[in-house]
């Protein structure tokens, strides 16, 4: 009781709010898995189906979690609790569990990043790009990596977050954006790239219409999953706010950043990719490792972009960790308690170990355990999470959720309401449709690959 009672922490500036909220954004999700979930799912096509979702369900499914956020200054948990009741803490539980999913594979990918980056300067990783990446990907380095960045994303949010997140994106977002630049400018004169181009960015609705049932829920969860939505990252965030915010311009912001970045990765990876002869077909988790540490190997000063690129890549992927940590630490300390620090120890041990089969299991060379940890996080757990909120908030909670907005706008009119019935009907539809396709997707892979895989 005595924590509610207590004057809550909130962010110092408006910049604070935006900047970690972009930080949680910003991250693996656009470099590593935007341009992998595009070379595996029809280039174009997908690229489309993902824009189309970021407007159509991330901005509005953003604008939910912030006012449910905002209205109650509570953790996840306890803010879902207090709208909806007592049953609807279980929901909270399950945000808990995604974060423990999502931050285990997380890690390990975070831990090639930094592999990288100490490969960048010793040139290393650069003979062949290919090989490179599946001598690393699994094994031991892979786990000591992994230990490494789980370390690290520990120690931060033990110290308590607020300046780590705060300096970290300062740093971020202009280095991101200046490095991503150069890149994309030196893409474009690459020959042989031109392909690649093409690949990426002419809509193919011929791939849409016959590839759709994947398409679709991939393109959901990734817009879910780059958006930091659907286990409370923003419902925390936007609890540390007051009351004066433009939510929906804020949202923009965020929105805007993190699109941009994922659309200029692509412009990156896949004229990189054709140019190096290896193409976009399916070129799975190393698609940017592979398609980066190629080029860099050419280029003159390659190896200091290579540690500028991958320091930069290093810090998006701790700023994002931080936020998936922080949901389970704040929830352990205010619920139970418990001292942060060593809250923050325990838990990040357990996603350590949950981490652990991801980063040893190989298959030939494949990291096959991510695909099994992402697909059911990504497209199941952060659309049902993400539903779940959207029902709480739209069906039972509409005029609260309107009055919530409205603060820091002024009156609303037909646009709250367009909002609510946006949310009510088409959005959760399409989030349902999704999942059911996400379902089977999730039970083909496990049946055609990965069982497959275990029984040998
Ligand atoms: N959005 C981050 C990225 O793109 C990852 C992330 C952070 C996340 N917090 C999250 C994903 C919460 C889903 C839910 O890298």
């Amino acid at each position: 009781m005595s924590s509610l009672d207590t004057i809550r922490e909130s962010w110092a500036t408006r910049a604070g709010f935006i900047l970690a909220a972009v930080g949680s954004a910003v991250g693996l999700g656009n470099i590593w898995r935007f341009p992998f979930q595009v070379g595996q799912e029809g280039g174009s096509a997908f690229l489309l189906m993902y824009l189309f979702f970021i407007l159509l369900i991330g901005l509005p499914a953003m604008l939910v979690e912030f006012t449910v956020g905002r209205r109650t200054n509570r953790n996840a948990v306890g803010a879902l609790r207090k709208i909806g009741g007592r049953a609807w803490q279980y929901v909270g539980g399950l945000f808990i569990l995604i974060g423990f999913i999502i931050l285990s594979y997380y890690s390990v990918i975070g831990g090639w990043v930094l592999r990288y980056f100490g490969g960048s300067f010793t040139g290393g990783y650069t003979a062949d790009s290919e090989a490179y990446f599946f001598e690393i990907a699994t094994g031991f380095d892979a786990l000591l990596f992994h230990a490494i960045f789980m370390a690290l994303t520990v120690g931060i949010v033990a110290l308590g977050i607020k300046q780590g997140i705060e300096l970290a994106v300062k740093l971020m977002v202009p280095s991101v954006i200046v490095i991503m630049v150069g890149l994309a400018i030196y893409a474009v004169t690459l020959p042989g790239g031109t392909e690649g181009y093409t690949y990426y960015l002419s809509p193919d609705f011929d791939v849409l219409a016959s590839e759709w049932r994947s398409i679709v829920p991939a393109a959901a969860g990734q817009a879910f999953f780059t958006l930091s939505l659907g286990m409370g990252v923003m419902i925390t965030y936007a609890s540390y706010l007051s009351k004066d915010r433009n939510l929906a311009e804020d949202s923009g912001v965020i929105i805007g950043f993190d699109t941009g970045i994922a659309i200029l990765t692509g412009l990156i990876v896949f004229p990189l990719l054709f140019a190096a002869g290896i193409g976009a077909a399916d070129p799975g988790p190393g698609a940017i490792f592979v398609a980066l540490a190629g080029a860099f190997a050419e280029i003159q000063y390659g190896l200091v972009l290579g540690v500028l690129f991958f320091g930069m890549f290093a810090v998006a992927a701790l700023s994002s960790a931080i936020s998936l940590l922080e949901v389970v630490v704040s929830y352990a300390v205010d619920e139970y308690g418990m001292n942060r620090p060593v809250a923050t120890g325990i838990i990040g041990g357990g996603i350590f170990l949950l981490g652990v089969p991801v980063a040893l299991i190989s298959d030939g060379g494949n990291p096959i355990v991510i695909d099994l940890y992402d697909i059911l996080a990504a497209e199941i757990l952060l659309v049902i999470g993400g539903i779940l909120v959207m029902v709480l908030v739209a069906w039972f909670n509409a005029d609260l959720a309107r009055d919530e907005l409205s603060k820091g706008i002024g009156r609303l009119g037909a646009l709250g309401s367009l909002w609510i019935w946006l949310v009510r009907v088409p959005v959760i539809a399409v989030l349902l449709i999704s999942l059911g396709l996400a379902f089977l997707g999730y039970y083909e892979f496990l049946s055609d690959e990965f069982i497959p895989f275990v029984s040998g």
